[in-house]
């Protein structure tokens, strides 16, 4: 571990020192260094105005940043969920309609009215892929399919998803996607209203888990790389097991064919997939990035159970190539996963390997996305998160994240102040309804709200989710901002009892704690414990005691 830790820590001193070099001058005369990733108490945090800046966001559906005119009633919503983010696609097949000829109009009129409704854009760039398939490539591009040879399928036919392997797409990927960067800084650089740039979408091999066409399998049964080869060896023991087992398995070995490396098997046509996919999208961010230098992801459809490569779409920045693709992309930032099925934790301790940052580009927006916003934030210091189709939420769903984002958003300069000891967060549910967590002399037993037998839900069949974070300002006092949650207080040193010196509620404006009420008597169960309602959001202030 320690070596990819040295690796990545190296990497990301220089980028950011490259990105220190680089700066702007904004609309009133001063510098300012453009968005970039810094590493502060241990975590890593994005700047934006030279300010740490939690992305609170959202991301559009695929077709509604189509119109301008679409977008004029979302904005304004989207500012009253609280979101200071919104995450919006940028199609290909609209900014170059003709070979060479760049159409930015659409861009700029929806730059300008995020800007003017105060909202941030992380631009999502559905170029040579989105979902696997090709749609979004330029009419030019999809016709001439000699010089833009599409994979096979499994029936043997072409389907709609470009080569790995094309030069030829990768050069016009990178001409455009560089002209659209060029553009950004151009228009953006002073205002930083774009913050972060997803390249690609959920890229993914479907049908075979690795293309089968002439120029792939001249590459297939020729060595493994020398760049991956020497990462190997160089990591040998830190790698991910899941790649390490088929090396293992394998032998071992320090050169060979991909199946005299990994054996034979899908999960080796994985591999070889993933290395070229991420080479191809290392080529066009950092194509991208010399324009302008912004922070870089790419997002990830994560894989069912039980399902194939190649039946799920393989070779993307999955967990079990993320070596593949730290190694072959280093210009990109963070291996980022989509969210539409329900472990959570599961994928985000995955994803937290090999000293990958999370940030949640897609969540799916039901009514658990309030307690996992504040468990990925708190738990695992998200750099930022976003429910997927957030213009289309309902009520109930509105109301979460809207609250859920208040309390993140008054939190924010304590949360991005935080390091890995003093914060944390909890998500609850009915299968898993208490969890633990140590702070300095304290452990806070955290328990869902129906755990509380007087409040008649205990027996319910279904339990919403609920989720807090948690932040220690002091030896013995702490910030809890959540919804649905009951905690009880234990010292680690049981010679000890722990008890409450006071709970108050309130709110922060620009970081000054504004307090309303002193909880006590029914509100903490008489000095036993703090609690947030279920259906309720509140940040309260805690200060505990020992005695004896
Ligand atoms: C994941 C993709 O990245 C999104 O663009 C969208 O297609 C969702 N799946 C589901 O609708």
């Amino acid at each position: 571990m320690h070596h990819i830790h040295y690796i990545c820590q190296k990497s990301k001193l220089l980028l950011m020192l490259c990105c220190a070099i680089f700066f702007c001058i904004n609309g009133v005369g001063q510098t300012t260094s453009i968005p970039h990733l810094e590493i502060k108490n241990n975590r890593t945090i994005l700047i934006v105005n030279n300010q740490p800046f939690l992305i609170l966001g959202g991301e559009l559906g695929n077709s509604a940043a189509s119109s301008r005119e679409h977008m004029q009633a979302i904005w304004p919503h989207l500012k009253k969920l609280h979101l200071n983010t919104v995450l919006m696609p940028v199609y290909w097949e609209n900014i170059e309609p003709e070979e060479n000829r760049f159409d930015f109009s659409l861009v700029d009129g929806l730059i300008n009215d995020a800007s003017a409704n105060q909202l941030h854009l992380v631009l999502l760039w559905f170029g040579t892929w989105k979902n696997s398939m090709s749609c979004y490539v330029p009419s030019w591009v999809k016709k001439d399919y000699e010089r833009f040879p599409h994979t096979t399928g499994k029936n043997g036919k072409s389907q709609e998803i470009i080569s790995a392997f094309s030069n030829e797409a990768l050069k016009a990927d990178c001409k455009a996607f560089a002209a659209l960067m060029k553009h950004i800084k151009q228009i953006d650089a002073a205002k930083q209203t774009v913050i972060m740039v997803q390249v690609e979408n959920e890229v993914g091999m479907l049908g075979p888990a690795k293309e089968t066409i002439p120029a792939a399998l001249k590459y297939f049964n020729s060595n493994v790389p020398d760049d991956l080869m020497k990462y190997l060896i160089e990591n040998k023991d830190k790698l991910v097991p899941e790649l390490r087992n088929k090396w293992a398995a394998a032998g071992y070995k320090t050169n060979g064919t991909w199946e005299e490396v990994f054996g034979k098997g899908l999960s080796t046509d994985e591999i070889f997939q993933a290395y070229f996919y991420a080479k191809f999208v290392d080529e066009v961010a950092a194509a991208g990035k010399a324009e302008y230098d912004l922070p870089m992801y790419v997002n990830t459809a994560l894989n069912r159970p039980g399902v194939l490569p190649g039946d799920y779409p393989s070779a993307g920045p999955l967990p079990q190539v993320m070596d593949i693709w730290k190694m072959a992309a280093p210009h990109i930032d963070l291996l980022s996963p989509d969210f539409y099925n329900p472990d959570t934790k599961y994928w985000c301790d995955l994803y937290t390997r090999q000293n990958n940052d999370l940030f949640i580009p897609e969540m799916r927006f039901d009514s658990s996305i309030g307690a996992k916003v504040f468990f990925t934030i708190g738990h695992y210091h998200s750099l930022g998160f976003s429910p997927f189709a957030i213009e289309s939420g309902n009520d109930k769903v509105n109301t979460i994240i809207a609250n859920s984002y208040s309390v993140l958003q008054q939190l924010s300069p304590l949360i991005l102040e935080s390091g890995v000891s003093n914060m944390n967060g909890v998500l609850l549910d009915k299968k898993n309804s208490t969890d633990t967590l140590a702070f300095g002399k304290y452990l806070f037993k955290i328990s869902h709200d129906n755990t509380l037998g007087w409040n008649g839900h205990k027996n319910d069949s279904l339990w919403d989710a609920v989720g807090a974070v948690i932040i220690q300002t002091g030896e013995d006092e702490f910030l809890v901002g959540g919804s649905g949650v009951v905690i009880n207080f234990l010292p680690v040193d049981t010679t000890y009892s722990t008890g409450i010196l006071s709970i108050e509620n309130g709110s922060f404006n620009n970081g000054v704690w504004h307090p309303l009420l002193h909880l006590n008597g029914d509100e903490d169960h008489q000095g036993r414990h703090l609690c947030i309602p279920l259906h309720d959001w509140d940040i309260q202030h805690l200060k505990l005691y020992r005695y004896k």
